[in-house]
């Protein structure tokens, strides 16, 4: 680089783009709070709807605010005529995070507020995507799979409807106490690249349904969300804790990236893994099969030893969403249903204070020439 280069933060590293009051990620401490309560304490304590409402809303909700929020929730989550017609002609091969983003992006067109981008009617906005992703997801998911999308059931609280619509029946409370705090774990974190897209499309001007898009494409990236559907692929091919040394030496060897470690901010411990490999440990019990979980730990213990690099979020989510029953390709779409939370405060918290992001780029290409006619080209 000649002296004139600027100083460049490839991948933004170590950049501060904004300030933010929804997430702080305490890499120091390996810590990690939502509006000031520890991600952990929130998965003993609350559950998925009031953390939705802790990071739209800046507070818990009292029982009577959860109570309305919980109403808004369940009576939003029908899918139009339309988009159920428009979900039958998806490819089947589609993967469902493709089939989300697709769904998201239709909501937009169709949601009675479509061109009104003030706070109050991109709030409504987000309810009704909360509402809705579940269902778009399960169905989409449900068709390619040649079976009948099931209807939402209002009777039952978000977690117990996910596996409804997903299954057509609800699991043991252990198992939806292990899938709502993986929701509560993957609700928010910061200015991860998902939602600085989001954040990115919500500065110049654009709807919530662009920016959530947006979001999902980004999240869809086997280096972000991706990973936990990753994760579980690479747990099949390793296939035993016996095998896990070598098949990890065989990628030390070619220096394969090992899904599901690693992590931009933490370099000492991903804050949310000691409480998701606690209910994905649940999980072996309940289903009564070890053998993801001794995989992971044999992995996990040799990547420490020889590289010096931690699991991330996604590498307990894997296997117990796995041990759930959901088929791989579900996983990060599950993602996509939580961090629309997180996705949504940003996008709250950026149309309340927006400046268009507009970052520079150091230009390294040809210098000023003039154009040859078509003619002296060859
Ligand atoms: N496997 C093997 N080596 C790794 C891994 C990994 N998973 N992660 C990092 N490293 C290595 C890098 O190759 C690099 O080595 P080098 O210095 O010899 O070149 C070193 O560790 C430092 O890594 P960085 O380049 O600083 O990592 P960066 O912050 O750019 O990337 C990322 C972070 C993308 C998450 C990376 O760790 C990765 O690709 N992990 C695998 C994918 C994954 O699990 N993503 C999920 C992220 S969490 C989430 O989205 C919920």
């Amino acid at each position: 680089m000649s002296d004139s280069t600027p100083t460049l933060y490839k991948g933004l590293v170590g950049v501060y783009a904004d300030v933010s009051a929804v997430s702080k990620v305490m890499p120091e401490t390996n810590s990690l709070t939502y509006r000031g309560y520890a991600v952990q304490d929130l998965c003993e304590e609350t559950d998925f709807e009031q953390v939705a409402y802790l990071l739209w809303h800046g507070e818990l909700p009292t029982a009577a605010q959860l109570k309305t929020f919980q109403a808004e929730e369940r009576a939003n989550r029908a899918l139009s005529p339309a988009l159920l017609r428009v979900l039958r002609d998806f490819p089947k091969d589609a993967h469902p995070m493709d089939a989300i983003r697709t769904a998201v992006s239709f909501m937009g067109m169709e949601d009675p507020e479509a061109g009104d981008v003030s706070d109050a009617a991109q709030r409504r906005k987000a309810m009704r995507l909360l509402a809705k992703a579940p269902t778009a997801v399960a169905a989409a998911h449900r068709l390619a799979k040649g079976l009948e999308p099931i209807e939402p059931d209002a009777a039952l609280p978000y977690c117990e409807n996910f596996f409804h619509v997903v299954f057509g029946k609800v699991p043991a409370k252990e198992v939806i106490k292990s899938f709502d705090v993986s929701m509560i774990l993957y609700a928010e974190h910061t200015f991860n690249a998902s939602t600085f897209t989001a954040r990115t499309v919500t500065s110049t001007g654009a709807d919530i349904h662009g920016a959530i898009t947006a979001g999902i494409a980004a999240l869809k990236g086997p280096l972000h969300g991706g990973a936990n559907e990753a994760v579980m692929h690479m747990l099949k091919e390793v296939g035993s804790p016996e095998a896990a040394e070598d098949w990890l030496e065989g990628k030390f060897d070619h220096k394969a990236l090992v899904m599901g470690f690693g992590h931009r901010v933490y370099k000492s411990g991903d804050s949310r893994v000691p409480t998701m490999t606690k209910y994905a440990e649940k999980m072996a019990e309940v289903v009564g099969d070890r053998r993801w979980m001794e995989t992971s730990r044999v992995l996990a213990a040799k990547m420490l030893k020889v590289k010096n690099i931690h699991p991330n979020l996604d590498f307990p989510a894997g296997p117990a969403y796995y041990l759930m029953g959901f088929d791989i390709p579900l996983f990060t779409p599950i993602f996509v249903c939580s961090r629309i939370t997180g996705w949504a405060a940003h996008v709250f918290e950026q149309g309340a204070d927006n400046r268009l992001i507009r970052p520079l780029s150091h230009y390294t290409g040809f210098e000023q020439r003039p154009v040859p006619p078509l003619s002296a080209r060859g």
